[in-house]
């Protein structure tokens, strides 16, 4: 315990480690993360499970290392940031809370360590040429340049994402099907982020030319609680538009996690400047305890109604409407009306572990400043694999998803769940899809494998 603050839920304390914990790159902090239901506030990714129980680990020790990841991967970076994936050790996931003039009141503007990764965008260009440097700043899509140098802040990055299969999809113009759109009538965003560790892994071995992968076997690096080596990390992020005053919706933004940023509309090829709002998020990490990854799902607490229970009273919900009750729920835009909001419902309900596990860490936020935004998060599951069951099953839990990403994938059944889909379509990738849009593309684009097997694909 020396050198750290850990924390029982009976005594939340706002105590908080933010001590030397080790250097990102160089000197693995030590092993941590303590039976449940303690947990630990550090800006360092735990890098493994602490016991190696191999396929029997218990769910509770795996909800503890998703939140512990979580933590670390939402702790602010210093802004402006120079080095990507580096946490602001002077600071505190939610920011300090400094009460009185000049005080801050709000959430630190960010960005968070995860946003800082590299955007896939900027590693699988076209022709498949070396990307810039890790640490370079994200490009700027030649439509967004005068939006670009009039909002230079919102310029840090660009979404360009509003299905939950791109690029890799799009054999034709009709990858809109999958679009989630919000009570305003508004496209939600996603963005693929990937840390140092994936970064080098592709550039050393130059997997961005897709003609290079053909023959090797992929293996990203694991963490380990045993050896020095940071193990790779990927994060899929969901944003909504906030609501402005005056909106059918308005959202309140201190209730979300928001963000300046640049959308790209590539069927208009209008760009715009927007708030955004954190509403999901994948977080996926590989460790020698999880070879199969680790698959951690988060959400924004309001999305969406469990269909089981029903909505909840005096809530309201990001992705669903009480006036709407006889709406199709889960069901794609449509091209008649394309912006109409999507009915969305929590088809498998969040079972007790994580529910008692969101209670703990939204009470724990709560402790470093009342008015902390992360504790409107939740964590859905965190999904692994057995390290010898081949890929897909048996998984724990056997099926995940996440309103905001699998909206239209939630019913328990092949291939929906993350390493079910991910294990049967990517395995030679080692479970990574980004591997797929490098160039040149295959003739085989993942559309067509989801439509011919008569999977649910984005039409
Ligand atoms: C039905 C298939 C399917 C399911 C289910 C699914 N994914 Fe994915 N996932 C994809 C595809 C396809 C992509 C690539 C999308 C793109 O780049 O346009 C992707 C991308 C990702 C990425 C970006 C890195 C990568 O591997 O490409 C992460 C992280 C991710 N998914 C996590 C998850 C998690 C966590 C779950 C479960 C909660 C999940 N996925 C469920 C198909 C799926």
């Amino acid at each position: 315990m020396a050198g750290k603050y850990v924390i029982a839920a009976a005594t939340a304390a706002a105590l908080v480690f933010i001590g030397n914990a080790g250097n990102a790159q160089n000197n693995p902090p030590t092993i941590r993360q303590f039976d449940p239901p303690f947990y630990v506030f550090s800006p360092d990714v735990p890098r493994d499970m602490t016991a190696n129980t191999g396929t029997q680990v218990n769910q509770p020790y795996v909800d503890s290392l998703a939140w512990d990841a979580f933590i670390a991967l939402n702790w602010p970076a210093p802004n402006p940031f120079t080095q990507r994936g580096v946490p602001d050790r002077q600071n505190v996931i939610g920011g300090f809370y400094q009460p009185g003039e000049g005080g801050g009141k709000t959430m630190p503007a960010g960005p968070t360590v995860w946003e800082t990764f590299k955007d896939t965008n900027d590693i699988y260009l076209d022709p498949p040429v070396k990307p810039t440097a890790f640490d370079v700043a994200e490009s700027v899509p030649p439509a967004c340049r005068n939006v670009a140098a009039a909002n230079p802040v919102a310029a840090r990055r660009t979404l360009i994402m509003k299905t939950k299969f791109d690029d890799v999809l799009r054999s034709n113009k009709q990858a809109d099907g999958n679009r989630l759109v919000d009570q305003n009538g508004q496209d939600v965003w996603y963005e693929v982020k990937l840390n140092r560790v994936y970064y080098d892994y592709v550039v050393q071995n130059r997997l961005y030319d897709s003609r290079n992968q053909i023959g090797k076997t992929i293996a990203f690096p694991a963490s380990s609680n045993v050896t020095a080596a940071p193990g790779t990390i990927k994060v899929k992020a969901a944003w909504k538009v906030i609501g402005l005053p005056g909106t059918k919706q308005p959202d309140d933004p201190t209730k979300f996690y928001t963000t300046q940023a640049l959308v790209l509309d590539r069927d208009t090829g209008k760009c715009s400047q927007q708030l955004l709002g954190l509403v999901g998020l994948h977080v996926v990490m590989k460790t020698i305890i999880f070879p199969q990854w680790l698959w951690a799902t988060f959400e924004h607490v309001a999305n969406a109604p469990d269909q089981t229970s029903g909505p909840q009273p005096n809530t309201t919900y990001n992705f669903y409407s009480g006036a709407c009750a006889n709406c199709a729920v889960n069901t794609p835009p449509t091209k008649t009306q394309p912006q109409a909001p999507t009915q969305v419902m929590r088809v498998v309900p969040i079972d007790n572990l994580a529910a008692q596990k969101n209670a703990l860490y939204q009470a724990a936020f709560k402790t470093l400043r009342s008015d902390n935004v992360w504790q409107n998060y939740m964590l859905v599951d965190a999904q692994w694999g057995g390290k010898t069951a081949s890929p897909s099953i048996p998984n724990q839990p056997s099926f995940l998803a996440n309103t905001t990403l699998e909206t239209y994938l939630q019913a328990a059944t092949n291939p929906n769940g993350c390493i079910n889909c991910h294990g049967a379509f990517a395995a030679g990738t080692d479970f990574d899809f980004q591997l797929t849009n490098a160039y040149p593309h295959s003739k085989t684009l993942l559309l067509d494998m989801f439509r011919v097997r008569g999977l649910a694909s984005p039409r």
